[in-house]
């Protein structure tokens, strides 16, 4: 979809899209088009039963001959200082489904003035934002053209009928400020690819996505970005002592990888000594390819969405990715920690006692809580080999982590409480929710072992499954890093399609952490 910001619409424009408030006034485009047009405009809002520039709703009309464009759609806004960067973002999601129901394959949208808290540019941006995740499907298995299941009905009985392939192929944002709305469109629009990035890898089936491949991939979609991406193999990662991350794939045909990305800012402050020093900023993301569980198999209903185990490491690349074509002054490493967790004659067992890379041995209790075992590792080694000064980690971790929020907002576990306002606020830009979990010496303690240093299941069992694994965690966390626990469990998948979200990955997580570094990591 071609996404273009112009001063004034286009002559030939057949289809405009106007933002209607619940008051209901035309603003100054609009009334021209209402004088030319015979009142036309002005008679549908006062005439139609439903339409009352409530946020979200969407009605489109075909315009008379004499007012030159040929479809009108309406959308509404809601109370203007209602509006969130969220809430923007799905009227532009309705606007495009709006246009996809009525078969219309452009449009102008007309932003004429600021909406709320945005400015017209900022107001564009969200709207188009909105739209492209709308847009998004996966459909790369589909051998057949399908019509995308919309849960918005065009209500314009005089519309073209809907194809079921009709796509929107252009979006035009008319407002005064097209410059500048083009200028913050450049940064959003990397993200929302980054997003789409990840969405794409989640939906990818495991017989497809194992390790090797999603390393592969990997490789070669950020190493012509400028990204160093190195991958270490099972052979390697023996000789350098990722025990635990290999005992987690010893049950696979397709053996563990880890990655590790490395970003050097290319602005102005790289190589610049920061007040923080040379140390880097780490992201670790958990990539289970496919979580069957091991030998404390899941059972049906619990083992079909396993795919989405990698989210973490998906969303980690997908950042690399983002920071890297928006050349951002950062110095940044992820670590990608991938493996299959099956069931076979060489799976990892429960009792097996395993010695971590740190040294700490663990007894593994469920074989199904190898996030955190494969994580140990990772975190591990990024302390020792890039000495970070902050660590962010994003896993797939716990479903008692989707007990507790469902698939609203991301629990967030977080040693600073600076670390957490800085998470909390990129959050609020980018519109993704994040909520802050307990760390607790007492779940500490309960994941101690009798026979090993550590269990891989806590002794309170299944109480605090999202508390306790995050405390078997910050076991690995040295005293001194900087660190955050984000369990995307809940938030990385969804069972249907909800607002500028179709069923399967999300991409949660890659705007926020984008926002987080362009706002604390990129100055010195
Ligand atoms: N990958 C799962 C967690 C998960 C569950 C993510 C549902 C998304 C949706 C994780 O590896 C797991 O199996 N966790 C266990 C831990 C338990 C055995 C202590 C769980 O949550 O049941
Ligand atoms: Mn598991
Ligand atoms: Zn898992």
């Amino acid at each position: 979809m071609k996404i273009q910001f112009t001063k004034s619409a286009p002559a030939h424009a057949r289809t405009l899209v106007f933002l209607i408030g619940p008051d209901g006034s035309l603003s100054a485009r609009a009334a021209a088009l209402d004088a030319k047009s015979g009142r036309f405009v002005r008679r549908i809002l006062e005439t139609h039963e439903k339409f009352s520039g409530k946020h979200g709703q969407t009605l489109v009309r075909t315009l008379p001959e004499s007012a030159g464009a040929v479809h009108i759609v309406f959308a509404g806004t809601g109370p203007a200082d209602k509006l969130t960067g969220c809430s923007a973002e799905i009227l532009g999601g309705k606007i495009l489904a709006a246009l996809e129901g009525a078969g219309l394959r452009e449009a102008c949208v007309q932003v004429e003035g600021a909406c709320g808290p945005f400015s017209a540019a900022q107001m564009a941006v969200r709207l188009a934002a909105g739209a492209r995740l709308q847009d998004y499907r996966f459909d790369k298995y589909k051998t057949k053209p399908v019509a995308k299941a919309s849960s918005s009905k065009s209500s314009g009985a005089s519309c073209p009928k809907p194809e079921p392939d009709i796509r929107v192929e252009s979006l035009t944002f008319v407002l005064p400020e097209a410059a500048q709305a083009e200028a913050l469109w450049r940064l959003a629009d990397v993200a929302v690819d980054g997003t789409l990035y990840v969405r794409d890898l989640v939906n990818e089936p495991p017989n497809r996505l194992y390790p090797e491949a999603f390393a592969q991939k990997v490789q070669r979609d950020l190493e012509p970005l400028g990204v160093r991406v190195t991958v270490y193999d099972e052979k390697k990662l023996k000789s350098m002592g990722h025990r635990a991350h290999l005992a987690v794939g010893l049950g696979s045909d397709h053996p563990p990888r880890l990655v590790v990305l490395e970003w050097r800012g290319t602005g102005k402050t790289a190589g610049r000594k920061s007040s923080k020093g040379a140390r880097p900023v780490a992201f670790v993301g958990k990539g289970l390819t496919f979580d069957a569980g091991g030998l404390n198999l899941k059972p049906t209903g619990g083992i079909e969405d396993m795919k989405l185990d990698m989210a973490g490491a998906a969303t980690v690349a997908a950042l690399f990715m983002v920071l890297a074509r928006r050349k951002s002054p950062v110095h940044a490493i992820g670590i990608l920690g991938l493996a299959e967790n099956m069931i076979s004659g060489h799976s990892y067992r429960p009792s097996d006692i395993i010695e971590t890379l740190s040294g700490k041995t663990v007894e593994i209790g469920n074989t199904d809580a190898e996030g955190r075992v494969v994580l140990s590792d990772c975190l591990t080694y990024v302390q020792q080999q890039f000495a970070p000064h902050t660590v962010i980690d994003l896993a797939t971790l716990t479903g008692a982590m989707m007990v507790a929020l469902g698939n609203e907002y991301c629990g967030t576990f977080v040693n600073d409480d600076g670390l957490w306002g800085a998470l909390e606020g990129a959050g609020r830009e980018s519109g993704e929710k994040i909520w802050r979990m307990p760390l607790d010496e007492a779940w500490k303690k309960e994941d101690e072992g009798t026979i090993s240093d550590l269990v891989n299941i806590g002794a309170g069992r299944p109480n605090a499954g999202a508390c306790t694994a995050a405390a078997f965690l910050e076991h690995f966390i040295e005293d001194g890093t900087l660190w955050a626990h984000m369990d995307i469990a809940g938030v990385a998948w969804v069972k249907a399609a909800r607002p500028n979200q179709s069923k399967g990955g999300t991409g949660y997580g890659v705007r926020l952490l984008d926002r987080l570094v362009a706002q604390h990591f990129e100055k010195g």
